[in-house]
């Protein structure tokens, strides 16, 4: 989603501001642009294409500068297109004036301004030019109509009147070495720079991997003063009632190692592909180091809070969702503590019975998913102060937000459809799991070493799954031509249907539905004809025999079956029933098997479509915006 990068430096600083935003382009975005101070004014480049054909335009127009902000746009408030592309500047007094003579304000600004419309037609009445449909704009004027040659003091006094959410970067023609950062509910990192005093800004650490590690993570209503040497940071005073005075604050500096976000595509056609087959690495790293179940796995003082919660309370959104929903089985039958998972944009809005012994445990790839940040702040509120995360980035929000932490060692994820995430992510939770059966009373040191045997062979066992890959590619075919999906699955393995579904629409744009299967007679039934593929997950656990009712009643129907179904379920290949049979039956652990053709069959399909499998239509990969 939306990213920015911004710096003060006495060298030309475009370069880096580019490489930033390439760092960034992973997680989706559909316009980019930058912006410097150059011969004493506002120069700024836009694209609607990649941050590579910017680089060019940059280059063929001679933009450069030392101070200068850049972002890539994932659109919210009007298309993608030139004019809605960030840097936005402010207009001006009127048409003829703003042709006369260029705004001194240029801003990039991650997030949503709810009271964007009440401000325009305040700006707008005042004489200010808009350009394009944004919400972004509207901060673009609004600070250069607070401007009286004091730019962190304009930025100041505009984030006063802004509600929502927001991360902006600001310069200025008339302070031609200084940028302006501010923050609330979007994340914003300052980055002290190690050569020459210059400084940077950045959404993310990773931005600025290989330009600086010492990051100030920025809080909720800092506003921040980037100068050449030095820099300055005021939040609001809330003491006294005064929310509209500005106090200095000091933050710590880390050292972050943040990894570089490049990632070779080796031999593979995608990042999703690679990904797919990266799974047996990210599973063995992400265990690496566990040599038997502790609760201490989760951080110090994890035994304490494991000892004392009653109840598991698990927020998240789409596929860390479902990887949630899977944990709730394990978390019930192994561990024997009541769950509830809930999607985080519902949680945050609705009434809730709070427990204060509730272990709040949020799932993220990102860690900078703003509904689950914010579902995790509500649930805070409401009097639950024990908080999980289980996060595939150590310095994120979520990490820095919760009091225990798992950190899953998938590496960056590229592919806007999440795959290795998801797979570390049960790791993950299934870890989880067996701490807090262990704290319980429900683990013995034989189950636990039958558990982690289990577990420690999971990288081979994926290695046999992601053989079958050929055999996929033919079904993959036949699905490329359709134009719906059904997905069936029982008990722990139903959440695994709802990923196989939400992987197909995703990336192929298939219409794709998934029930528990038993379900399937109370109505989605009716949509069943030999148009219709219906794919089923069938494992040999207690539920077999139920599932196999349910192929005959597809079967009945004249619904073409694709299963996939674990070596000893005897189910055979058969007119409209294809088969694909799993090496091996894996009990507990099976979903992070049977996810993985589930991934391969929406990626084949995918590529026989032709889709742009990396990035798909509408979709970003870190969704910083509610
Ligand atoms: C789907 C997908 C999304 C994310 C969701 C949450 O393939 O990637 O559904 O799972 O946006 O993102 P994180 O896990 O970063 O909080």
């Amino acid at each position: 989603m939306c990213g920015i990068v911004g710096a003060v430096s006495q060298r030309n600083i475009v370069p880096i501001l580019i490489e930033g935003l390439k760092r960034l382009e992973y997680r989706g975005y559909d316009s980019c642009g930058v912006a410097v101070h150059q011969a004493g004014g506002l120069r700024r480049a836009r694209s609607t294409s990649r941050v590579a054909e910017l680089d060019a335009q940059v280059a063929q127009e001679e933009v450069q500068g030392g101070t200068g902000i850049a972002h890539t746009r994932w659109a919210t408030h009007g298309a993608p297109a030139v004019h809605n592309a960030h840097p936005h500047f402010s207009h001006g007094t009127g048409a003829d004036a703003f042709k006369a003579k260029p705004g001194r304000i240029a801003l990039v600004h991650n997030g949503i301004i709810e009271n964007h419309d009440e401000l325009r037609d305040e700006l707008k009445a005042r004489g200010y030019l808009f350009t394009s449909q944004t919400d972004t704009e509207v901060i673009a004027h609004l600070v250069d109509s607070l401007y009286d040659g004091d730019l962190f003091d304009a930025v100041k006094r505009a984030t006063l009147r802004l509600k929502g959410a927001y991360a902006i970067a600001v310069f200025c023609r008339d302070e031609p070495h200084r940028v302006v950062g501010a923050r609330e509910g979007s994340p914003l990192v300052l980055g002290v720079g190690v050569q020459s005093g210059e400084n940077f800004l950045a959404s993310d650490a990773m931005a600025l991997a290989g330009v600086t590690d010492q990051i100030i993570y920025l809080e909720e209503g800092d506003v921040v003063d980037l100068q050449l040497g030095k820099y300055w940071i005021e939040a609001r005073d809330a003491s006294n009632g005064n929310a509209e005075r500005f106090v200095r604050v000091e933050r710590p500096v880390r050292t972050v190692h943040a990894h570089t976000g490049a990632a070779e595509l080796g031999p593979y056609r995608h990042y999703m592909q690679k990904e797919i087959f990266e799974q047996p690495r990210a599973i063995s790293d992400t265990l690496d180091g566990v040599v038997s179940i502790t609760p201490e796995l989760f951080g110090d003082g994890a035994y304490k809070v494991f000892k004392d919660v009653e109840q598991v309370l698990i927020l998240a959104c789409g596929t860390s969702y479902y990887s949630g929903s899977t944990a709730k089985y394990w978390l019930e039958s192994i561990a024997g503590i009541p769950t509830n998972v809930e999607i985080a944009s519902e949680y945050r809005y609705r009434d809730s019975v709070p427990n204060p012994k509730t272990l709040v445990v949020t799932i993220s790839q990102s860690g900078e998913t703003a509904d689950t940040l914010a579902a995790l702040k509500h649930a805070r509120s409401l009097g639950m102060p024990h908080t999980l995360t289980i996060c595939n980035v150590a310095t994120s929000a979520m990490v820095r937000e919760c009091e225990l932490a798992y950190i899953t060692r998938a590496g960056v994820e590229i592919g806007v459809a999440s795959t290795k995430a998801f797979t570390t992510q049960l790791a993950g939770l299934f870890l989880l799991t067996l701490a807090l059966a262990q704290v319980r009373g429900r683990l013995n040191e034989a189950q636990e070493a039958e558990h982690l045997k289990a577990m420690r062979h999971l990288p081979v066992a994926l290695q046999s799954v992601l053989a079958l890959e050929p055999q996929v590619i033919g079904w993959a075919e036949a699905f490329a031509r359709k134009e719906n999906a059904l997905f069936l699955g029982r008990g722990l393995h139903y959440p695994i249907a709802l990923e196989g579904a939400l992987k197909l629409k995703e990336i192929s744009y298939i219409h794709a539905e998934a029930y528990p299967a038993g379900e399937l007679k109370h109505g989605p039934l009716a949509l069943v004809t030999s148009e219709m593929p219906v794919v089923t997950v069938a494992p040999n656990d207690t539920l077999l025999e139920k599932l196999k009712s349910n192929i005959q009643e597809v079967r009945a129907r004249g619904g073409q079956l694709y299963v996939f179904a674990d070596a000893d379920t005897r189910i055979e290949s058969s007119e409209g029933v294809h088969v694909i049979r799993m090496p091996e039956h894996y009990g507990a652990l099976s979903p992070i098997l049977h996810v993985v053709p589930l991934q391969l069959l929406a990626y084949h399909t995918a590529c026989a479509r032709g889709t742009d499998v990396d990035k798909p239509r509408n979709l970003a990969k870190s969704v910083t915006v509610e």
